[in-house]
């Protein structure tokens, strides 16, 4: 496993951490909100965990989910000490709260990502009337020079109104992400999904869009793949193993530490009970199935395999 170790030495640089799993909206990807354990991460635990990070040489945090990070009352005191440890911060939002706390506190995130997967349907993916708040909000924090971009999850709520939600941001200069439906967070699954008329009409739109979507045209290339395999409904794999859990851990309000957040994850150990080294010690077998074998996470556009990875290393270096 020397192998593996020396990967994640270069690789390793990322901690999503979900703060709490309590959340506000109810949404019909999602089934955080119907967990019975509420559970807040208090600010204790959350100094130990960036204590033992930090040993491994992790720079980035993206405060995220299960569970909307706003929800901790204790926001502001994650967010000061992270920021005052040096960290990168990102945040994954709903964008409901923004409101509930200072400008000065969002000021400290390198970005922050507003979940907004439709303006005329939003109640009926995310069971609340929040549409408006929501875009408000997303204009306070641009108003104020901050990064803001904007997640859209496709689904057969929003595929018709994917123009128009692109051209609306795209006028205000605001960056969309277009992300697919995985079974993790798996709740009614089955009523979101594309037809086959309402996937090509998806990827002809797709096909369209040259910029503003996607970070690159890998991205772009690899959900018009996506969708085109739903729509042939073939099991082929795109590419071989995925890279992610060697280059970010997921972290959990409890202090369980997944190996990503992908539809494989599996739990390495508690980080409140154990350090990240002799976590790592003791799943580098798992991981390496992961990394170097062929099963694949449905439905996910994060995956890189390790033969993409030497190839851009090879053409950019190390
Ligand atoms: C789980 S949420 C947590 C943060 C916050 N509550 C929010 O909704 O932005 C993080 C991201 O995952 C997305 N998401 C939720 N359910 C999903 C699913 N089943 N598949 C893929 N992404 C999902 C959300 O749209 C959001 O952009
Ligand atoms: S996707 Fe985010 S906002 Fe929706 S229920 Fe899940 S955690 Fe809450």
């Amino acid at each position: 496993m020397i192998f593996i170790d020396l990967l994640r030495k270069r690789l390793l640089k990322v901690m999503a951490i979900a703060i709490t799993n309590r959340c506000n909206l109810r949404c019909k990807m999602c089934s955080v909100w119907k967990m019975k354990n509420r559970n807040d991460m208090s600010f204790k635990d959350f100094k130990i965990i960036v204590k033992k990070i930090k040993l491994v040489g992790i720079k980035k945090m993206v405060f995220s989910g299960y569970g909307e990070p706003l929800m901790n009352k204790n926001f502001i005191s994650f967010v000061n000490y992270a920021f005052s440890q040096g960290f990168e911060l990102n945040l994954i939002t709903n964008g409901t709260l923004i409101r509930r706390y200072p400008l000065k506190t969002f000021k400290k995130f390198k970005k922050i990502v507003i979940s907004l997967d439709s303006i005329e349907n939003y109640f009926k993916i995310r069971g609340k009337k929040e549409s408006d708040t929501i875009i408000k909000n997303i204009f306070f924090l641009k108003e104020h020079d901050l990064n803001v971009e904007v997640n859209v999850l496709l689904s057969s709520y929003n595929y018709e109104e994917l123009e128009k939600i692109f051209s609306f941001f795209k006028k205000m200069n605001i960056k969309i992400n277009l992300h697919l439906t995985t079974d993790v967070l798996l709740l009614n699954f089955h009523e979101l999904p594309l037809e086959k008329r309402q996937l090509s009409k998806t990827i002809e739109f797709i096909k369209k869009e040259e910029r503003g979507i996607f970070n690159n045209l890998n991205q772009k290339k690899a959900t018009i793949d996506l969708l085109n395999q739903l729509l042939k409904k073939s099991k082929k794999n795109l590419r071989g193993g995925c890279i992610m859990p060697l280059k970010s851990i997921f972290v959990l309000p409890d202090g369980n530490v997944l190996s990503c957040c992908g539809t494989n994850a599996f739990i390495m150990g508690n980080l409140l009970k154990s350090d990240l080294k002799e976590m790592f010690k003791r799943n580098d077998e798992k991981i390496s199935k992961l990394v170097l074998g062929r099963r694949q996470c449905k439905y996910c556009l994060d995956k890189e395999s390790f033969p993409q990875l030497v190839l851009e290393k090879i053409k950019y270096g190390w």
